[in-house]
C-alpha cells in the first residue's frame, strides 16, 4: 500500500482525478470503478475540467459504480445514477450506454446483483476502483462484517451510514435501509485500488484501515490485502497516522510519484 498526505482536500481530490486521468490516458478502453459521496465530488469536477480542456477522453471508457440504494430509480434525485449523471457523465464525452450502476428499481435482488458481477467480468473486470470510506469504515455499501469474500449483493444499512447519509433526504426518514453493492471480494479483485480520504471527521476510520488491524468490523481495512493500493489523503484525514513521516519519505523518493509532485 502507498500513502500519499497532501497539504489539502482540493490538492488530494486533484492528485485522485490526475490519477485516473492518467489510468485513463494509458489505456484509453479502461474498466473504471466509481464512488459516489461528498468526498468524490471534487474529484468529479477535475475529471470534468480536463475533459472540457482535452486533456483526457472518456470515449471509450467503461464504467461501474460501487453501489445504488434500493427503491431508487434513476430520476430521483438521492439515487447514485442521478448522482453520477449530474456530477460526471452529463458533462463528459463517456457514452451513456457504457456506464452501469446496480439498477434500484430491480425487484429479485439476487439476480440484479448476479447480472452485476456478470457484466464486471464480462467487460474483462475492474482495471482501476475509485473507493472513500464510510464513518463506520465501509467501502461501496460494506457495513461491518461483511465477508472479505463477498460478492455484489443487497446490504442493511448500520445507523451510522443512516445518520451520515440521511441529511440528504427529505425527509431524512424516506433514506432507504437497504443498497445494492459491491463486494469486498469484488473490489479487491480490481487490479487497481485507488481510495480517497478526507476531512478531520475521517482519521480514526482512515487508521483503522490503512493501519490495522485487519478485520471484517472495519471493512476498509481489507485494501490492505491488495497489491496494487494508493490512498490518497488530506492532512486533516492523516492527522493519526503512526507512520505519517515514513509515507511522506516514501512519496518523495520514489520515482514512481515523481509526476505528481
Ligand atoms: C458510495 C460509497 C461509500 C462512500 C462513503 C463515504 O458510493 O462507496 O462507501 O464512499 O460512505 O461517503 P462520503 O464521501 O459522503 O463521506
Amino acid at each position: 500500500m502507498e500513502v500519499i498526505i497532501c497539504e489539502n482536500s482540493k490538492k488530494a481530490a486533484r492528485l485522485t482525478a490526475k490519477m485516473i486521468a492518467n489510468a485513463i490516458n494509458e489505456k484509453p478502453n479502461l474498466v473504471l470503478g466509481l464512488a459516489t459521496g461528498a468526498t468524490m465530488e471534487p474529484v468529479y469536477a477535475e475529471l470534468v475540467q480536463m475533459n472540457c480542456s482535452g486533456k483526457v477522453d472518456f470515449k471509450d471508457v467503461t464504467t461501474f459504480n460501487l453501489d445504488e440504494y434500493v427503491g431508487l430509480g434513476p430520476n430521483n434525485k438521492n439515487s447514485y445514477r442521478y448522482y453520477m449523471d449530474s456530477n460526471l457523465f452529463d458533462k463528459i464525452n463517456i457514452k451513456k450506454e457504457n456506464t452501469h450502476l446496480p439498477n434500484g428499481l430491480a425487484l429479485d435482488y439476487n439476480e440484479e446483483a448476479d447480472k452485476y458481477e456478470f457484466m464486471i467480468n464480462n467487460a474483462g473486470g475492474i482495471d482501476l476502483q475509485l473507493l472513500g470510506i464510510g464513518n463506520d469504515g465501509h467501502i461501496g455499501f460494506n457495513e461491518p462484517m461483511s465477508s472479505f469474500a463477498s460478492k455484489t449483493r443487497v446490504k442493511v444499512l448500520t445507523p451510522e451510514t443512516y445518520e451520515q447519509n440521511c441529511i440528504y433526504f427529505n425527509p431524512p426518514e424516506s433514506m432507504p435501509k437497504l443498497a445494492f453493492t459491491m463486494g469486498v471480494g469484488t473490489i479487491l479483485n480490481s487490479k487497481q485500488i485507488v481510495m480517497l480520504i478526507t476531512g478531520k471527521k475521517k482519521a480514526n476510520i482512515a487508521t483503522q484501515a490503512i493501519e490495522g488491524p485487519l478485520t471484517s468490523m472495519v471493512t476498509g481495512s481489507a485494501i490492505q490485502l491488495h497489491q496494487n493500493v494508493t490512498v490518497i489523503l488530506d492532512e486533516d484525514a492523516a492527522s493519526n497516522l503512526k507512520m505519517k513521516d515514513y509515507y511522506n519519505f516514501a512519496f518523495k523518493n520514489n520515482p514512481k510519484w515523481q509526476r505528481y509532485q
